[in-house]
């Protein structure tokens, strides 16, 4: 995939899927370490060990016995080509976290992308689960919790309108913050 940014929401679509009722997104820069992370944690249903090992092992997608996705196996790919790689951790009943790195400055890494465009069609269309956003560059962070916005639009979060409003938002925020885009 061409960005990051479409590989989160790639993830957070998992954790909806798994019944997630709170989804925390967070990114860390940290140019000194030269090290892009990615973390997607979930509190919903989690997955049996053996599931946990398919999907994460390197020949499962050319079985055709079973359907199972490409998301996480891209992804995967994608980090160990940037020096990184994926781990998952995940029970039963309680949750999975998804966590994946990159080299910062590794030519092939494709960039963040649009985590405004991310994080608007999450909530756009998910209307019962919650997002805490946080992106940190270096020693600065923003930070974003749809429950806050929830609260100030008493109920009205997924009128078009405020969708917009969000997606600018954090898009300005993002720009300010100074980092991958
Ligand atoms: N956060 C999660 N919680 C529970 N199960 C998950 C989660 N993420 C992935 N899975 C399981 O791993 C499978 C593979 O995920 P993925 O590679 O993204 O492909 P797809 O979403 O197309 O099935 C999912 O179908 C699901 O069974
Ligand atoms: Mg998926």
């Amino acid at each position: 995939m061409e960005e990051l940014a479409l590989h989160i929401l790639d993830l957070a679509q998992n954790c909806i899927a798994a019944g997630a009722s709170e989804i925390a997104i967070t990114i860390i820069e940290d140019r000194a370490a030269n090290r892009l992370t990615i973390t997607v944690a979930d509190d919903g249903r989690g997955m049996e060990p053996e599931m946990l090992q398919s999907v994460t092992d390197p020949f499962f997608t050319t079985r055709t016995t079973r359907r199972v996705g490409l998301g996480l196996p891209l992804l995967q790919a994608a980090a160990e080509l940037c020096a990184g790689g994926l781990t998952i951790v995940s029970t039963v009943g309680r949750g999975t976290t998804v966590r994946v790195e990159f080299a910062h400055d590794h030519i092939d890494r494709a960039p963040l992308g649009s985590m405004a465009d991310t994080l608007a069609a999450i909530l756009a269309v998910n209307f019962e689960v919650e997002v805490v956003y946080r992106h940190e560059v270096d020693d600065r962070a923003f930070v974003f919790d749809s429950r806050e916005l929830r609260e100030i639009c008493e109920g009205t979060m997924q009128h078009p309108k405020i969708i917009l409003w969000l997606k600018e938002y954090i898009a300005l925020q993002e720009r300010l913050l100074g980092g991958e885009q």
